[in-house]
Formats: C-alpha cells, structure tokens, sequence
C-alpha cells in the first residue's frame, strides 16, 4: 500500500510539473517580411528564435516571402461576419495568430519604413477586429491581446534611420491595436542589399540571441 500511495504521489508531482512548465511556455509567432531567404533580417530572427527556444518557450517563423498575403481591399466584408474575399496566405495565418501570445514583427528597413509585406499583413488585421461595446476615445473596435516586438535591420546607423519604422510600430500596432511592447532591437549598419549580408560583422545577432532570451524571463 505505502509502495502504491508512494508512486501514485510521484507519478502526480511528475504530472504537476509538466503542467506547470507547459503553462508557463509562451508562443512567439515571428513575421518575417524581409525578402531575402538568408538575409540580415533572416539572421536576425533565427538568433532571437534560437533565444526564445533555448529559454523554454515556443517559436514559430513565417516568411511572407513564402507565404504572399496581400493588402486589405477595404470591402468590409469581415465587418458583416464574412470571411476575408482575398483567397491568400493569412486565411491559414488566423488561427496561428490567435493561439500566440507574442507577435514578433521583423523588417529590413525599406525607404524609411517596414517593408510593404509587413504593412500588408498588418493591414490584413482589420479582420481579427471585433465591435467594442465600450470604447475608448477614438475607437470602436478592438483587437485580441497580445505583445508584440520590432525587430529590424538596415544598411544606415543614423539617430533617426529607424525614426519612421518605429514612430508607425508605435501608433498602429501599440497605440491604436493595444498590443503590448516587450521592445525592439533596430539592427543598423548591416550594409546594403548588394552583396552579401553583412550582419554577422556587427555585434546584433547577439544581441537578437539575448533578446529572445530576456523575452520571458523564467
Ligand atoms: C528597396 C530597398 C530599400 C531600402 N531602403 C533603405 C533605407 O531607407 N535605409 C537604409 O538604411 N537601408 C535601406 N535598404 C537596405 C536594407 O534595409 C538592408 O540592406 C537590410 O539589412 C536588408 O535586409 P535583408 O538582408 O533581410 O534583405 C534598402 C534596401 C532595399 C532593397
């Protein structure tokens, strides 16, 4: 009998643990915009991934390289309770943004600015939007809660080289959306998109490494 309550006990506390530990991973969903397979922003992610993984927590990469979503059509459709009219790549997105806790979004930097893929993607949210019945100035829809994080690279190391990409990071997705920002690592001095990728001469990959570790901290 003593034998039996003994295993039971443990093989509970083995169970706790494993439920515990579960509980505690955290789904990192990465959107990829940049357009080179093996580029600095390619880099970039992989080394925050490897970060995010190696501290327990799960990580997903979606190249919008390999997956083409287009921009909102602003037909409204999904605001009567349709689904979206654009038969592409972010219908089988949805339910992976859903179930994440942290929308990492990643960019080499485009005039400026995220690159158009990202902002596509990011136009298609309109349709994770639900009606608020009590909305705050400004606002009559909300969004699902999330955090979320920039993760950038480009070939200029200005003060204001990212001043764009990070203002429209800011409005749209933290202040407008609601997500909230668990910080972005702005990737400068990578060099340009002639030649080679450049970023494992710069100390950012590191820094990628450590910031997927720091992410949720265990
Ligand atoms: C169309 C285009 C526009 C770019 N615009 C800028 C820019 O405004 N500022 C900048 O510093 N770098 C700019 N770059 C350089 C890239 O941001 C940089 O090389 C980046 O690291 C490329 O990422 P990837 O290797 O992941 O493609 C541009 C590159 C391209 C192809």
């Amino acid at each position: 009998m003593i034998p039996y309550i003994y295993i039971t006990g443990l093989k509970t506390i083995v169970l706790l643990c494993i439920i515990t530990e579960e509980a505690d991973m955290k789904k990192v969903l990465v959107i990829q915009g940049g357009g080179r397979v093996n580029g600095n922003t390619a880099q970039l992610v992989d080394y925050f991934v490897k970060g995010v993984e190696e501290n327990g927590h799960l990580a997903e990469i979606i190249s919008l390289t390999r997956n083409v979503v287009r921009g909102c059509l602003g037909c409204n459709a999904c605001r009567y309770g349709k689904p979206c009219i654009q038969k592409d790549a972010f219908n089988d997105m949805i339910p992976r943004i859903k179930v994440a806790d942290c929308l990492v979004f990643a960019s080499p930097l485009y005039f400026w600015t995220i690159s158009s893929q990202l902002k596509a993607f990011i136009e298609r949210f309109y349709c994770l939007a639900e009606e608020d019945s009590n909305p705050p100035l400004g606002r009559y829809e909300k969004y699902p809660v999330k955090d979320c994080a920039l993760l950038m690279t480009s070939a200029d190391e200005f003060f204001w080289t990212f001043e764009q990409a990070v203002s429209y990071y800011q409005f749209a997705l933290v202040n407008y959306i609601g997500f909230h920002d668990m910080g972005m690592l702005l990737a400068g001095g990578c060099g340009d998109t002639n030649g080679k990728p450049q970023i494992d001469k710069t100390p950012h990959l590191q820094e990628a490494y450590e910031f997927g570790k720091k992410l949720y901290p265990k």
